[in-house]
């Protein structure tokens, strides 16, 4: 009898992984206050602690659960899975017993999230970094930043709760740098326009204008706002409080259950080998790099991966909050001044006390956080897309946040480095085209090299023209 080896068909998978390929697990997920005793169900949007106004983070109390699969099983069931041909499990959702277990595989939105490629740095940019290392380009999501990994946990969270608790009226807004407001008018875009809107506060200027053009062209109502993001921010946080709004910044918990998946895919793409790992992280708002300790703590807790790798996270000098309290001891939120790393350009990170609290339980002697200068980031981003790369400003902060801390000795070269690129080149390329035409107004203390810089050059029409100007050779 010929064997039916159809991928729909769970008998064509080893016996050990079969049962769990299409996940069935729902855990129990509760919003769990991350100062105090309080949680409760997840019936509700829901953003700060209602008895301590503290950040919630979403748990699952069933989470031991998952430990009777061993480590290695879970990681065959990862590899299986791709092979399915269901959508709701080609994206993040693929690890969803790890990332949000709560969320029916129905609900799930998938617009193409996920999955992003590690690239290793060609020999040249290996040497002007100091060391071998990968970049994960993120910029290769469907908005073109991370946001979407945590977008498409929230908006399924939302489509979720539409059909499950029967709401007619859904608005979504937040603050934003740029990425977010795109991410989210997109995902909010895909649902059904009669019950959802979508609403994003900018600051007026401080969004490149592809970042603009994102929101505008999803339909989401564009607010510009004089101010910086955390002024935005604060708005948001307000109309949140007092309003029925559905809050899509990363302090609603929801978001970072998505962006966890960063950190089940560079696990899985080392081949689960994190023992030598620093992951270098530019950090604004923090949500992310408070999703990817996460992440990488609940492959941990699972058997997954052996070691916790290290962090490093990277800031600009002229947004540093982070790096500040992490040399002083101390945390205070800074004044930010013009930064081409805009994205992450934030003076209060919403989720930072998030990162204390990690870094205290399982990162401290992991996390280094380290500060560059703007100079150093946009020569940082135009080597790495001279070298075959398209990161963005934020990509060329890691970047420089990597050389800074490999020249000062704070990591050793020896390690395996993964590079995030948040968003992609193109979403930032007015700051290349300010570096090029030399531009920059004095606060970004920004120097243009002539090594960097390029124009394009205008010929007559005629095969001579440019035969001449290249100087080629008759055959
Ligand atoms: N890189 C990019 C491209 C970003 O858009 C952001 C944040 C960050 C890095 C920093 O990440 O906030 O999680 O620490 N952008 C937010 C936004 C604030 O509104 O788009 P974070």
């Amino acid at each position: 009898m010929e064997r039916h080896y159809s991928p729909f068909d769970p008998h064509a998978f080893p016996a050990h992984v079969r049962d769990y390929l299409i996940p069935e697990y729902a855990g129990d997920c509760v919003y769990e206050c991350i100062a105090c005793a309080y949680s409760c169900p997840l019936d509700r949007f829901l953003y700060t602690c209602p008895a301590c106004g503290s950040l919630l983070k979403i748990t699952d109390r069933s989470f031991d659960e998952l430990k009777k699969i061993p480590g290695p099983v879970w990681r065959d069931i990862f590899d299986y899975r791709t092979l399915l041909r269901i959508e709701a499990l080609q994206g993040i959702f693929l690890f969803k017993e790890l990332l949000f277990p709560a969320i029916p595989l129905q609900d799930v939105i998938y617009l193409g999230e996920g999955h992003t490629a590690l690239v290793r740095a060609n020999t040249q940019l290996a040497r002007y970094a100091g060391s071998e290392f990968f970049i994960k380009n993120d910029g290769f999501n469907p908005s073109a930043s991370f946001k979407d990994r945590g977008m498409a946990s929230a908006v399924s969270f939302i489509n979720y709760s539409i059909r499950t608790r029967g709401l007619s009226e859904v608005l979504g807004i937040c603050a934003s740098t740029g990425d977010t407001s795109a991410a989210a008018a997109l995902y909010l875009s895909y649902l059904d326009s009669s019950i959802v809107k979508s609403v994003v506060l900018l600051p007026k200027g401080k969004v490149t204008p592809q970042q603009l053009a994102q929101p505008l062209g999803s339909g989401a109502v564009v607010l510009e706002i004089p101010g910086v993001f955390d002024d935005c921010m604060r708005i948001v946080e307000q109309l949140a409080e007092t309003y029925h709004v559905c809050l899509l910044n990363s302090k609603n918990p929801v978001r970072i259950m998505g962006q966890k998946s960063y950190a089940y895919e560079v696990a899985r793409q080392l081949g689960y080998k994190t023992d030598d790992l620093t992951v270098v992280v530019p950090v604004g708002n923090a949500g992310n790099i408070t999703a990817i300790m996460e992440g990488f703590l609940d492959m941990h807790r699972l058997g997954i991966i052996e070691d916790l790798p290290h962090i490093l996270a990277v800031q600009s000098r002229h947004a540093n909050p982070v790096a500040l309290w992490r040399s002083s001891g101390e945390y205070a939120p800074v004044p930010v001044r013009p930064s081409v790393a805009q994205a992450a350009m934030i003076g209060d990170p919403v989720s930072f006390p998030k990162v204390r609290a990690l870094v205290a339980s399982d990162f401290d002697d992991r996390f280094a956080c380290i500060d560059v200068e703007e100079q150093e980031i946009i020569e940082g981003m135009l080597q790495a897309n001279r070298c075959g790369s398209v990161v963005c400003t934020q990509g060329g902060e890691s970047i420089a946040g990597l050389r800074r801390a490999l020249a000062s000795g704070i990591v050793s070269p020896e390690r395996t480095f993964v590079v995030d690129s948040t968003s992609h080149q193109l979403k930032f390329s007015n700051f290349q085209q300010m570096f090029f035409e030399n531009t920059f107004p004095p606060e970004y203390e920004i120097t243009p090299r002539s090594g960097f810089v390029n124009a394009p050059v205008q010929l007559a029409a005629s095969a001579g023209a440019v035969a001449d100007y290249l100087g080629l050779k008759k055959k």
